[in-house]
């Protein structure tokens, strides 16, 4: 796909992963929205993103775990671009420790967040895809979504659905030549890890800007083909002590 004039929505475009992806897309010439949860220093990554391309992008605080502030944020989007072309899923949070542990706000927090949160943001943008008869979401799943780990119970429960929802997705609209692409990325050195107890070495951890790259290798090469699911990690293993 040649991204140049693509519109691309990036959910917590904010920080981590997601600002990389921006960065890139940008670069690539795409038109961007992104929505981060809160408004702290969403006016200085705006700053930001303005000085990589010419494209100003549409920033929005806007909480995914809301329909009404999905729906009116998409329609922003569209009204404001004309299309919708690409949608990366990348807004996320996590909780660790024992399940006894856990307490049902972690449950309602992970499950929102992670779940309910693309299948909101889905929900909303597949009709305006459907009208241009083309689209491509990347949902950003995790090693998490395809491997059980002890403490994250709840954040596998989130990641495993969001998988399995995808898959399901992806079968609904092929006929309308929409492509649902999964990424899982694993030990990304991002703001997440100060979420998770235990003591990592982030320095063998994967960059936000490599996770990026294969985002754009993802959409470069969805033309002709589709990639289902990519798996990135760091050479020695999924979670590093
Ligand atoms: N880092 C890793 O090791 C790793 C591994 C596997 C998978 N992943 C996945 O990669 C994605 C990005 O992770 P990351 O490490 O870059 O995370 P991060 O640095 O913590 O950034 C998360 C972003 O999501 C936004 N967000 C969180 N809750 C939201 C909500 N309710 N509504 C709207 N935006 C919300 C945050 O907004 P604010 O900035 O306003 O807080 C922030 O911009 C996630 O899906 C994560 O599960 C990461």
């Amino acid at each position: 796909m040649d991204l140049n004039g693509k519109v691309a929505i990036v959910t917590g475009g904010k920080r981590g992963i997601g600002k990389a992806i921006s960065k890139m897309l940008l670069k690539e010439g795409v038109n961007l929205a992104i929505c981060s949860k809160n408004e702290e220093d969403l006016d200085l990554v705006e700053k930001e993103l303005k000085i990589v391309a010419n494209n100003p992008p549409l920033c929005r605080a806007v909480d995914i775990r809301n329909g009404t502030a999905v729906s009116s944020f998409i329609q922003d989007v569209y009204h404001f671009f004309g299309k919708i072309d690409i949608l990366i899923n990348n807004a996320a949070t996590i909780r660790t420790g024992l399940l006894e542990e856990m307490t049902e706000e972690d449950w309602e927090l992970l499950i929102d967040t992670n779940l309910k949160g693309p299948f909101l943001t889905m929900k909303y943008v597949i009709p305006y895809m459907k009208q241009n008869s083309s689209g491509l979401i990347i949902n950003i799943c995790s090693g998490l979504s395809k491997t059980a780990y002890p403490n994250f119970s709840i954040h596998c429960a989130s990641k495993f659905g969001l998988r399995g929802m995808s898959l399901a997705v992806k079968e609904e609209l092929k006929k309308d030549n929409i492509q649902i692409m999964i990424l899982n990325p694993s030990s990304v050195d991002t703001d997440i890890w100060n979420y998770i107890e235990g003591d990592y070495n982030h320095k063998k951890m994967v960059s936000s800007d490599e996770v990026a790259a294969s985002v754009l290798f993802m959409l470069k090469n969805s033309t002709n083909c589709t990639i289902d699911e990519l798996d990135i990690a760091p050479k020695q293993g999924i979670v590093l002590r």
